[in-house]
């Protein structure tokens, strides 16, 4: 794998540095105090191209890699995790499944305004009891003639409240079971289609992720996405590309938590020297700064392995596993050498402890990518 980046893959890095830094980090702590999902900000991710950052031009995207994707994404994250995950889901578990498996009408008609970041959108995959036990799908689709007519509920979806477009996955024919799973495009304001609950989170809290709920909703044929029966495959397909992007953002709060950390230990003075001097200090500092370049490479070596069109569910699953356990560790961290100060809502390092958490449970637990891994190392 060549490490060093191409010229594009660094303007993608370079422009999403200074979006961030200018426009993100300085309102990231309001908009996570207000819980205001960043509408303007995600409108102005879609000028810069950063809605569809891999997806050809001619389907509306900015027709890079999934290498630019992930360096975006870092800075985007490093700012504000909650934006980072908007922009994430709309990159890799819609569009790219539209991308993968859509037909040609499909691409044209929802991936073009989703990659041009004109509408939003999300993935409803889990269910009450359907979370890491993703075949357990209890929302049904039955054929009619032209139509399915979807009923069920999904939880916990990101970008619910705000999507246009939503991949719904239901089961429909259950003695198949996961081969019975079929995806569908939902438009919003289609009849027997609405948000329920919207739930309020412990971190990244600036996006929005709430119930769908499916009553008689009829979906026309040609919004079935793939094959029938193909469903499961299409979501754990696209979740292999989700992860590098969630390990992408545990990457870039990881990287926040250590800048953070360097810069207050540097400024505090405690027994008369800035406690950057003290041993105790420079080696939490140093096991970050090593955990983070760790973290760093995996998930380049994932997107790497996907750029080259290999199968890469393992890599992404161990980019994954890794980045977000390191960013919780890194999270602890930092609020252990604020102190006190960490610990109060005043300062950014609880956001980004906060937001870390979920790094660990969604798009597959950590236990979910060991199962992956192991299984991969064992077929
Ligand atoms: N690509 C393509 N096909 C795959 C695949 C992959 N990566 N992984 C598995 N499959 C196929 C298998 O080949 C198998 O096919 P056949 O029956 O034809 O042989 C089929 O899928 C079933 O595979 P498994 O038996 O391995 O499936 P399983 O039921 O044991 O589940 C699992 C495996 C890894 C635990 C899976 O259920 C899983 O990933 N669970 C976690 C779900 C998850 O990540 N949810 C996240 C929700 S979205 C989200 O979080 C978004 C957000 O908020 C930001």
């Amino acid at each position: 794998m060549d490490l060093s980046l191409t010229e594009e893959q660094l303007l993608f890095q370079k422009t999403a540095r200074d979006f961030a830094t200018k426009e993100l980090a300085p309102i990231a702590s309001q908009l996570d105090e207000e819980g205001r999902f960043p509408s303007e900000i995600v409108k102005k991710l879609g000028e810069l191209g950063f809605m569809g950052i891999a997806i050809p031009e001619e389907y509306g995207g900015a027709g890079a890699d999934y290498r630019c994707y992930v360096l975006a994404l870092e800075e985007i994250c490093k700012a504000c995790a909650s934006t980072g995950v908007v922009m994430s889901v709309n990159n890799s578990l819609v569009c790219d499944p539209l991308y993968m498996f859509g037909s040609d009408e499909q691409k044209r008609r929802y991936l073009t305004p989703l990659a041009k970041g004109e509408k939003l959108g999300c993935f409803a995959l889990s269910e009450p009891n359907a979370g890491s036990d993703a075949a357990n799908q209890q929302t049904t689709a039955r054929r009619e003639g032209d139509t399915y007519v979807l009923n069920g509920t999904k939880i916990f979806i990101t970008n619910a409240p705000e999507a246009d477009i939503s991949i719904v996955f239901a089961q429909a024919d259950k003695t198949k079971g996961h081969r019975g799973i079929c995806a569908f495009i939902v438009e919003k304001g289609t009849p027997g289609f609405r948000v329920g609950k919207v739930e309020k989170k412990l971190g990244i809290k600036a996006s929005s992720s709430s119930e769908l709920i499916l009553e008689d909703c009829r979906v026309p044929r040609e919004n079935l996405l793939g094959e029938e029966g193909q469903g499961f495959k299409i979501a754990m397909a696209t979740l292999d590309g989700g992860r590098i992007g969630i390990a992408a953002q545990a990457v870039g709060i990881a990287q926040a938590c250590l800048d953070a950390s360097i810069r207050y230990a540097k400024e505090r003075v405690q027994f008369g020297q800035p406690i950057a001097s003290f041993q105790a200090i420079q080696w939490m500092l140093a096991d970050m700064a090593t955990q983070i370049e760790a973290a760093r490479l995996l998930t380049y070596r994932a997107a790497f392995v996907k750029d080259k069109g290999d199968r890469f569910s393992k890599e992404s699953a161990m980019a994954k596993l890794y980045a977000s356990e390191i960013a919780m560790a890194a999270g602890v961290k930092a609020i252990q050498i604020f102190g006190g100060y960490g610990y109060m809502m005043d300062y950014p390092v609880q956001r980004f402890f906060r937001d870390a958490k979920v790094t660990e449970i969604y798009e597959g637990t950590s236990e979910v990518q060991r199962m992956v891994i192991a299984h991969s190392l064992l077929a």
